[in-house]
């Protein structure tokens, strides 16, 4: 029945790697400079709204897809309705997760690039304040950031390349929950920090005006789908290796809630540091790089240790995040093309690494490249954020909604004749479609 397509060895095997998929960067490095970007509280609320009425519907859709179709993102779509524009959204997904990819690897190599100098001692060795030189100095410049994103991706292709299922659940099973436990600690660190209160508050207590601002909701539309890695197919082809009995509704509920939470606790380590050490929370993509620095040089001796503690294994989720947006490509080349897993690993792998160099050198120094004002990283971002992804979701909400027969989806979820099922139904047919629609309204216009 698989044409000899892999299979998760067990069914944690799938959580792990849906969840591996989901916390990566986005909940770190993205949901900090995002939320101090948009306001902070009002942003948050919104975020975790759309979240449960938007992110939670779709992720169950995009399983269900995956799981029935038995295919990767645009063979599924045209195994459960062959024939019909519906697989539009599988093609949007291969492109977005692509684009997306050649960023995130530029992003994670800046984070490997800082674990690589807090061993070599560079890193610790900056005065205190001077974290934000160390990192605009790093980014501008016309090699570093290109080594380590090559380096980065390196690894990421090497994994794809021997098979998705082995490496990620091990690595998933033991540094998912290290990671945990090392943010809570850095969080409860933070909290005792001067700035804590007004951190906290920032974070929490909502600025009434900031609700009438839309630009705050297109924000959290857009962070929600990436950090759940929706509406490009990663979630669909992750699916397709499921055999069929895992409980499709725990697994969607399972991802979201632990997502949100390394969101959530992220944001407490981070914003007590931005308002202890003055920095502005609104300073973009650079926030967690020159903040935590600062609090680690701020712990002593220790702060070293906790530094590439920290580093490494945002670095091993990063890594989780990059091979699910891979695996997109290279499960759709090994149908298409009739690839080896092997010969398509390589070729999407080296394309979206060589696409990922302008961004590389978009930050600043001698090479910087820009397009339409936007530095390339920064375009790509904006592209992917304010038009495929939530485009990507809409196909997936409507086909799930409306293209496909309403008995055999909520037959895949196991929700037939449930109140569960129709409310779930009701979410993808309505409120999600309405949601995105309203948010690629204000993108556009
Ligand atoms: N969800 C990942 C993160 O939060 O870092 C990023 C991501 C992975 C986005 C996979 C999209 C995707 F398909």
């Amino acid at each position: 029945m698989n044409n000899g397509r892999e299979q998760w060895a067990t069914k944690m095997g799938f959580i792990l790697a849906a969840v591996g998929s989901a916390v990566g960067l986005g909940n770190i490095w993205r949901f900090s400079y995002v939320t101090g970007d948009s306001g902070g509280a009002a942003f948050l609320l919104i975020y975790v709204l759309c979240i449960f009425l938007v992110g939670l519907p779709v992720l169950l859709a995009e399983f269900s897809i995956g799981r029935r179709g038995q295919s990767d993102v645009v063979g599924s779509f045209n195994n459960i309705a062959p024939g019909k524009p519906w697989v539009i959204g599988g093609v949007l997904g291969v492109l977005t997760s692509f684009l997306i990819l050649s960023f995130y690897g530029v992003i994670a190599g800046w984070v490997v690039y800082f674990l690589y100098s807090y061993l070599t001692g560079a890193a610790g060795a900056v005065e205190q304040g001077g974290y934000a030189d160390f990192f605009v100095n790093f980014i501008g410049g016309a090699t570093g950031p290109v080594f380590w994103q090559f380096f980065f991706m390196a690894v990421v292709i090497a994994i794809v390349f021997f098979g998705v299922k082995k490496g990620i659940e091990l690595s998933n099973r033991i540094f998912m929950p290290l990671l945990a436990l090392i943010l809570i600690v850095l969080a409860g660190y933070s909290l005792t920090l001067d700035g804590a209160g007004e951190g906290l508050r920032f974070l929490f207590t909502p600025d009434w005006s900031a609700f009438g601002d839309p630009s705050v909701y297109s924000a959290a539309v857009g962070q929600a789908f990436f950090t759940l890695s929706l509406g490009m197919g990663a979630m669909i082809t992750y699916a397709s290796y499921l055999p069929k009995e895992t409980k499709l509704p725990n697994a969607a509920g399972g991802v979201v809630v632990l997502d949100t939470l390394f969101a959530i606790v992220a944001g407490i380590m981070i914003f007590p540091a931005v308002f202890t050490f003055g920095l502005d929370p609104a300073s973009g993509p650079g926030l967690i790089f020159i903040t935590l620095p600062e609090v680690f040089a701020q712990m002593g001796t220790g702060g070293t240790v906790f530094a590439i503690l920290f580093f490494f294994l945002v670095a091993i989720a990063a890594l989780s995040s990059a091979i699910s947006l891979l695996e997109v490509s290279v499960s759709y080349l090994m149908r298409k093309m009739n690839w080896k897993r092997q010969q398509a690993t390589i070729i999407a792998g080296v394309v979206v690494t060589l696409f990922g160099i302008p961004s590389a050198l978009s930050q600043g120094g001698p090479l910087t490249f820009t397009l339409f004002d936007l530095p390339f990283l920064d375009l790509v971002d904006t592209i992917t954020d304010k038009y495929t992804l939530p485009l990507g979701g809409l196909f997936i909400a409507l086909f799930v909604g409306w293209g496909w027969n309403q008995v055999d989806a909520l037959k895949e979820t196991g929700l037939t004749d449930s109140i569960i099922g129709m409310i779930w139904l009701w979410f993808i047919r309505i409120i999600a479609p309405a949601g995105i629609l309203w948010i690629l309204f204000l993108n556009i216009f």
